[in-house]
């Protein structure tokens, strides 16, 4: 276990896991995750959150070292997603005096995931504002539905000013990862997170409210200091503001000949001052990178062959993803290939006018099988439109 230092009375007892294939069979994690879990020893003991299952005999290990022959009195469960709640179960057999400290839904959770838990009398419920003493600590519960699950609370434990922020401020890499955190923080929370940047907002309010020391997420770097910039980025992101200037080009190429529009396009637009040009081939790039980087910088073009009548499929999963995400408050450039019956412009629109604040900017291009003189001419006047 990675030595991380909190308090005397605040322990770290989370795992690194770097075998993950991919994190919720859907996200590439290079350097892995980590899943914090946290013990704090007073006079009563409290566990924050368990981890993933996979992990189980190692975190079992890691809090009975922490806990030096005492036994733990209290196992929060801030959030039943199982990469957290995965070591429920085995924690109510192996400590059957435990007491399980949850809202209303997260026990509807707990019993759907885990039929056989022995919860019968075992329930602590809590509701916003509830707190839970120790003895010197004190915890205070703060609902936050939706922050990434219904059921997820976060904690605040009063005596040293500790948030215990659940999915809230979590990143990819594991603990002993040297990376720098907004990279894969962002990454982290427009495609885990994203869709609820209002219940985000909601809950900024009510941290704004409390003076924090520390940030204690369940993904990633514990945050020590500096803490303005975390709750400054999370708070651009949840707006869905734009974090830079810049323009993604997002290109979805069958033969070469749109990706070549869209490196001369790129071309074109750095000429004209754009302050940073991001071309992502998308048939080939991590599609949670693309996502994140759509949300980072003010401006998108999407740029498609046509296919079967209608867009290259891996353009309209970029779509569907970020309609997902709900992507909005930017300004959008539309660039079409077709050789028979361009289609992909049609498609592409589609969606982007169900994207909430957005601005299409003119022309949409055609190009006809590769760029020619007429389409080049289209191109530039999109560049200029997108670098006004
Ligand atoms: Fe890290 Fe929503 O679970």
């Amino acid at each position: 276990m990675k030595d991380v230092k909190i308090s005397d009375s605040v322990v770290y007892i989370g795992v690194d896991d770097k075998t993950i294939d991919l994190f919720e069979s859907q996200y590439v994690v290079e350097n892995g995750i980590s899943y914090n879990s946290y013990v704090i020893l007073d006079e009563k003991t409290a566990v924050m959150d368990t981890a993933d299952a996979r992990f189980t005999d190692e975190w079992l290990l890691n809090l009975k070292t922490a806990l030096d022959g005492r036994k733990p009195d209290y196992l929060v469960v801030q959030h039943v997603e199982p990469d957290h709640s995965g070591s429920i179960a085995r924690f109510l057999s192996e400590y059957p005096d435990a007491q399980i400290v949850g809202n209303a839904k997260t026990f509807v959770m707990i019993k759907q995931f885990f039929h056989n838990a022995q919860l019968d009398g075992r329930c602590v419920t809590v509701k916003e504002g509830d707190t839970l003493a120790l003895g010197s600590h004190t915890l205070q519960f703060i609902m936050a539905p939706m922050v990434h699950w219904p059921e997820v609370m976060v904690t605040y434990e009063q005596s040293e000013k500790l948030l215990f922020s659940a999915d809230g401020f979590g990143k990819f890499g594991a603990l002993d990862t040297e990376e720098d955190w907004a990279c894969e923080a962002r990454r982290y929370y427009f495609n885990i997170v994203g869709k609820y940047g209002a219940q985000v907002q909601a809950l900024l309010k009510k941290a704004a409210a409390l003076e924090i020391k520390m940030i204690l997420p369940l993904h990633g770097p514990l945050l020590k200091e500096n803490l303005e910039y975390y709750i400054g980025k999370y708070d651009i992101w949840s707006s869905y503001q734009p974090e830079d200037k810049g323009i993604l080009i997002a290109f979805a190429s069958i033969h070469g000949n749109t990706a070549a529009a869209a490196r001369k396009l790129a071309a074109m637009l750095e000429e004209k001052g754009a302050e940073k040009v991001v071309v992502s081939d998308i048939s080939r790039s991590d599609m949670a990178e693309v996502i994140e980087d759509a949300f980072r910088y003010d401006r998108t073009i999407f740029m498609s062959s046509s296919y079967d009548g209608g867009v290259f499929p891996i353009m309209e999963d970029l779509l569907c993803h970020l309609k997902a995400k709900s992507f909005r408050n930017r300004k959008i450039g539309i660039v079409e290939n077709g050789s028979w019956a361009p289609s992909a412009g049609k498609v592409i629109k589609g969606y982007a006018e169900g994207f909430k604040d957005v601005t299409i900017a003119e022309p949409i291009v055609t190009i006809r099988s590769s760029l020619d003189p007429e389409s080049e001419q289209a191109l530039e006047k999109l560049a200029e439109e997108m670098c006004r």
